[in-house]
Order: structure tokens, then sequence, then C-alpha cells
């Protein structure tokens, strides 16, 4: 997400930092800011947009001599809108720091602050914790333990960056869930979120830990973990600087398709009450849910495919009608649309042409809803509220962790619906959340299948055409997984509801045809896709079956290859059968030597309708 760079020795630090916020400018970031510690005393310059603000505000600024020691932070935002005032660092008293996460409690926390005097100038979570820190410190503890002392108060994840005019040789870090690097060098080093912000300065790393918190200085550095000092050995790197962008993958889709355990973490995070098993959208109002009498669902490409899904979800969780349309086509089929409507759209940008023209229709006349990957997009300011998906920034073309994070919200918005109208109970809500709180693991197992899922690839690269089939709620995962193939690979692919199979597409079959179906272990649907799968193989066609039950024999009597991912529940499955669909449209393409990241005729962003 966020990207941070520290410096401490004899170079100008504020050429280090900036050096560095650029090599991380490639996960996309909508503000920028550094703090220095120049005579004496703390300078902090921030400005909105790329880069190149920031360094005319510094120009602008002059700082008034070379600073040894300052923190740099390009932000992606997560609580409150793109701005300076919202832009890191943020400062206390005589303290400035740097924030990568999320604050989980910062709510109550901001208001205890507040009681005891604090002004806030920003909307964000991250300047409670440079309060805390001055408020430790005045009461008499130096930096490192001041930092402890936060890290003891909060809830949630973080890779903080803090330095104090008090102690003008010294960072101190401390990380939970988010990454921090120390970089090492001759009487000189660095602190960062990222190797690649370092690489071209040092080779001598040492990645932290959860739960470490650091003091930094010019020559030394030490680490304490659980209140005792701790040694890290330090690593070598060898990556190039390319691949360290890339966190060490080969593209950024595979990168991105790896982020998927750790991104629905950060979906559900402060959203998911296990204590009490429930489900929390903050940022709906209140009544909304219980007010609408039918959902529309809006989106493109993927984003229509998570529709389907939260259809789905909407509608069996909820018992609220719904129905998903392509933005593209809505906004020119006079609908239907009144105040008991609900709109929800869906995009990972927010900026897609078509699904902002379908909301500024929506918004005359129906209520409207977001669900977004991007804080301060157009979509999010046309809407009423918004879910954001925290999925962090996806630059592959092809969208992978994006989908997976709209299903997840699409899902959540569907628990708070039921359980404001009164279609759920308590117990089963827990069922539901204890299914959520199981999604990492299983997804990062899903992950594992990559080596397997490889070879499937190399079997089937030379197919033409791919047909994709699923029933329920595995339709829309063939409808992705059949995007992804074509959209990189350049292969024709087709998804399909199995059912419908027999009323047309059967005719294609034939032994050149890899046929590839999602069975999910549902015994009804199981059943069904069963018999699909024994119509497809009595008609020569080589299928590949993904399914979430293990040790399925009938299956593996039909099926040429097989590949298994872990069973969480029924409605949670769709997530984690998507994953080895998406690591087989990534082989099949890096096999025949497609542009993976940046496949032809493709945007990230389709801004022009
Ligand atoms: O940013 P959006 O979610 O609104 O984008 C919608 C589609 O353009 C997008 O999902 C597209 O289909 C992707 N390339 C799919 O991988």
């Amino acid at each position: 997400m966020c990207g941070i760079v520290g410096y401490v020795g004899p170079k100008n630090a504020l050429d280090v930092i900036i050096g560095g916020l650029e090599r991380l400018e490639y996960r996309g970031y909508d503000s920028a800011g550094v703090a220095v510690i120049a005579d004496g005393q703390i300078r902090v310059t921030r400005a909105v947009g790329k880069l190149e603000n920031l360094k005319k505000s510094l120009e602008d600024a002059a700082v008034p001599a070379v600073p040894h020691l300052g923190i740099g932070h390009t932000r992606w935002a997560t609580h409150g809108k793109p701005s300076e005032t919202n832009a890191h660092p943020h400062s206390a008293g005589k303290v400035s720091l740097i924030h990568n996460g999320i604050i989980e409690n910062y709510m109550t926390l901001r208001a205890d602050l507040e009681r005891e005097g604090c002004i806030f100038r920003s909307d964000t979570d991250t300047e409670i914790a440079a309060h805390l820190c001055n408020r430790y410190i005045s009461k008499g503890l130096d930096l490192f333990n001041a930092m402890k002392a936060m890290c003891a108060e909060i809830k949630g994840s973080y890779a903080f960056l803090v330095i104090d005019e008090r102690y003008p040789d010294r960072i101190v870090a401390a990380k939970n869930s988010s990454p921090i690097v120390l970089g090492i060098g001759a009487g000189e080093m660095w602190v960062a979120s990222d190797i690649p912000a370092i690489l071209g300065s040092t080779r001598q790393v040492v990645i932290l830990e959860d739960g470490d918190i650091t003091e930094v200085r010019a020559n030394t550095f030490r680490i304490e973990h659980d209140g005792k000092e701790v040694e890290r050995t330090p690593m070598t790197i060898t990556w190039d600087p390319v691949t360290a962008q890339k966190g060490g993958f080969k593209h950024f889709m595979l990168k991105e398709i790896h982020d998927q355990p750790q991104v629905v973490t950060d979906c559900v995070r402060g959203r998911l009450r296990q204590d009490v098993g429930s489900v929390e959208l903050p940022e709906l109002p209140p009544t909304l849910l219980k007010e609408v009498q039918r959902v529309l669902f809006l989106g493109c490409g993927t984003a229509w495919h998570a529709a389907l899904l939260g259809k789905f979800y909407l509608e069996s969780l909820a018992r609220i009608p719904c129905e998903v349309d392509y933005a593209s086509e809505f906004r020119y089929r006079e609908p239907v649309l009144d105040a008991r409507t609900l709109v929800v759209a869906i995009s990972q940008s927010g900026e897609t042409a078509d699904t902002l023209g379908a909301v500024d229709v929506a918004v005359k006349h129906a209520r409207t809803l977001a669900i977004c990957n991007v804080l301060g997009s157009s979509l999010s300011r046309k809407v009423e509220s918004t879910v954001f998906t925290h999925a962090g920034p996806e630059i592959s073309v092809a969208s992978t962790k994006a989908f997976t994070t709209q299903v997840l919200a699409s899902y959540l918005l569907a628990l708070v619906s039921a359980e404001q109208r009164s279609m759920i109970n308590k117990a089963k809500l827990a069922e539901h959340t204890h299914a959520i709180a199981l999604l990492p693991m299983a997804m990062q197992a899903a992950v594992a299948t990559e080596s397997s899922v490889r070879e499937v690839a190399r079997r089937f690269q030379t197919a033409r055409d791919f047909l994709f089939l699923g029933r329920g709620l595995c339709y829309p995962v063939a409808l992705e997984g059949a995007l992804k193939l074509k959209e990189i690979s350049y292969i024709h692919a087709e998804g399909y509801p199995a059912g419908e199979m027999k009323h047309g597409p059967i005719a294609l079959i034939d032994d050149k045809m890899p046929v590839v179906m999602v069975v999910q272990r549902s015994p009804h649907l199981r059943d069904k896709a069963m018999s699909n799968l024994r119509e497809v193989h009595s008609r020569d066609a080589q299928v590949i079956a993904v399914t979430d039950t293990e040790g399925d024999k009938e299956l593996r009597r039909y099926a040429a290859e097989v590949i298994e991912v872990p069973f969480v529940s029924d409605l949670l499955s769709p997530l984690i059968l998507t994953v080895p669909l998406q690591l087989l449209a990534y082989y099949v393409a890096v096999l025949n030597g497609t542009d993976v990241d940046l496949p032809r005729n493709l945007a990230k962003s389709v801004t022009v309708e």
C-alpha cells in the first residue's frame, strides 16, 4: 500500500528519501510527504498528487541546512480523502510520524485524546499515533519507550516510523502486519517498507518481524520483541531492482495473486467482530439496508462477475430481490428506479467511464452505494456511501485481488443486510464470521496449488479454445476464469452455466477443447456438475476440474486433471476456487510469451466510453 523510507547518515536525507520514494512510485499513491531534522528542528513538507509536487514544495520551503535524518511517505488513502492535511507525516508536539496500515480502534483513542485536549488536524487514523507518542514523551518516556507504550494501545496493522527533535540522531520503528526492512550501510542506515526503496544503496537488509520495535542510528540498531532485545540476522539481497519492485515475483499479476491471503484479511479488518459473532459496516447510513426493497448491482468486466456473486449473497442471506446489469448497458435502457431501490456500483478503480455514467443516472432516482478499492475516486464521490475493499494498489491490468475483495465486501454487505432485516439469527451469523476468519488460510492453500496448476498449463498451453463451466456460485467463477485467460493469453475462452451447455455449446466439444469445470462440494450442485462433466467427458473433451472437495474419486475418474482447494463454506468457496483459475491463466500466458501485466489493447482503467 503506502511507501515508507527513512534515512540516517552522512548524506542529504532529503535526496535519499525522495530517491527511495521514487523507486516505490509503481505501487500507486495519492499524496506524499517528508519530515527531516535540520538545524535541530523538524521540518515537515507534504503535497497532494505526484512526488513532483512534493519536490516543488520542498524547493519553495527551502530547508535551512542539509538534513542527515528524516522520514518520507507516499500515501494510499484508507482513512480520510487524499489531501495535503491527510498526507503523512503527522505531527504532535516535537514528534513526527508516518504509518502504513489501519488502526482499528482509532475512534476510541481519538475520543480519549480529544478529551485530554489534543487538537486533530486531519481525518486520518494515523494522527492519533503521533499524539500518543507525544503524550508518552511528555510523561517522561524516551522515544523508544514511547513507541512501545503507543503500540500497546493500538489494535490493527502498522508499520510506524517516528522521529523527535529531542532525539535528533535516531528513527524508531515498529511493525505489525505491515512490512519494514532495515538497510544496513557503513555509517548509514535506511528504514523502508519495501526492499526496492533501498536496493540502489545497500544489499544488506534485516527484515523485521511482527511485534518488533527498533531504534536505528547511523552506526547501530537494536531490536526489541516482547520486551527483550533480539538479534535478527542480516541477509544479502540479490534481486535486480525491477524484480524487487514486484516483491521478487516475475509479474505484478503473480504478486497480486499471492497478495490475496493478506488482502482478504485487510478487507474484513475492523468489520468482523468475532468475539460477538457479528459484522459491521459503519460507513453505511444506519437504516439504508432496512429501507430498500430491491438491489441493482452495476459493474464492468471482473466487477460485473463480482456483482453476480453479490446478487447471490443478498438474495440468499437477506432475501432482497436483486438484479445485475452491465454498467455500459444500464444507462441506455430507461431503467426503472425509485427511492426504494439501492444501486450498488462495483469498481476497482472507481474511474471506469461506463460505471460512472450509469451512476450519474442512478443517483437521480435511487439510493446509491459503491464497492470500490480507491479512496477519493470519482465513483466514491458520486454515491451516498462506499464500502472500500482495501485490496491495495492493483497494478496488473488483469484484475485478481480486486475481484476477491469485491466478492468479500458483497458478502459482508449481505450479512449486514440479513442482520438488519432479521433474516439471520445470532448462531448462523457467528457461523459466517467463523468461516470468514478461516478464509486467509484457505486462500494461502489455494495459492499453494501454483506448481500443480503450472503443470496443467504446460499440458494445455497450445489449445486454441477453452470452455469454463460452473453451476450456481461457480458460474461467475467460470466467467471470471474465462475472462482472465482471454485477457492475458489471447486464447478464446468462454464461460458458461454448466446446465446450459446442452442447449448449444455442447456442439463445440471435441478432443481438442479443454473444459475447465468448477465443481463445488454442496451435494446438490456437485451432483448436477458431475452429470455435466460426464456429458463432456463422453464427447472426448479433456476436463480440468477445480474443486473444493478432497479426494473425490468419481471426479478423478472423469477429469484429466483435478486441482483441489480447501473448503471453508459454500458461500465463500467461489473466492477460493477462483485462485487456481487466475494461476492457470497466468501460466498459460507466460508459456505463450505474452505481456502478462500489460496485455494488448487493454487499459487498467477504461476511462472512455
Ligand atoms: O476499475 P473497474 O473495476 O471499474 O474495472 C472494470 C473492468 O474494466 C475490469 O474489471 C476489467 O474487466 C479487468 N481488466 C479484468 O481483469
